[in-house]
């Protein structure tokens, strides 16, 4: 069996965050979820499909009464570009109200899909809500918002692995890679 799945040669993948470095980050964040909602039950809502890796770490290092729920969003992304119109295509299947809310997300950037997500949020009054995002370019923002509990912060490139894709390829890397077009010779 090959180590890892095999690639096109069109792009190029550069380790960003190994395996190891990714585990002890969410180890950190999970301690710190806990250490703030001590005694509290939570609702994790992960945003399909990026977050669905994270959110399985996470939510086995938070070690508090949790139970899960998952949106799923179409922000007219295909590739790298935005177009920047989000629309929900998955909705809560369960109530909100008056529970504490963490909105787990793979990476914050331009900030457009979670100030969406927070308003339709907020509408069903949920008693808090929090944003965990594993990754944050905040280079790209272009909505004033913050995440509560942050991985870690990046410069503007497009990664890979642990859940995010490019075309839906590339979920299943335990790594996080910067994928970088190799141009025709
Ligand atoms: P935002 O609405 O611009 O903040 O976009 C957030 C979403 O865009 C993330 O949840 C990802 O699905 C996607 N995205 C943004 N940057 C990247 C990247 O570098 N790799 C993969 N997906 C990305
Ligand atoms: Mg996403």
């Amino acid at each position: 069996m090959p180590d890892q799945p095999e690639f096109p040669a069109t792009e190029n993948l550069r380790v960003l965050f190994s395996r190891q470095q990714i585990h002890a980050r969410v180890q950190q964040m999970g301690r710190q979820i806990r250490e703030d909602l001590r005694g509290e039950s939570v609702v994790l809502v992960g945003v399909l499909k990026g977050a669905a890796i994270f959110l399985a770490d996470l939510a086995r290092a938070i070690d508090v009464d949790c139970t899960f729920d998952f949106v799923a969003v179409s922000s007219y992304k295909s590739g790298t570009n935005s177009s920047g119109a989000v629309q929900l295509i998955k909705d809560l299947a369960e109530p909100i109200e008056g529970r504490h809310i963490i909105v787990v997300e793979d990476i914050l950037d331009t900030g457009i899909t979670l100030s969406f997500l927070q308003s339709h949020f907020e509408r069903h009054k949920p008693r808090s809500i929090r944003i965990a995002a594993l990754l944050d370019k905040p280079s790209r923002r272009l909505q004033p918002i913050q995440a509560h509990y942050i991985g870690f912060s990046i410069p503007n490139e497009f990664v890979i692995g642990y859940g995010m894709d490019f075309a839906e390829r590339y979920r299943n890397l335990p790594d996080i890679r910067i994928l970088e077009p190799i141009p025709p010779k």
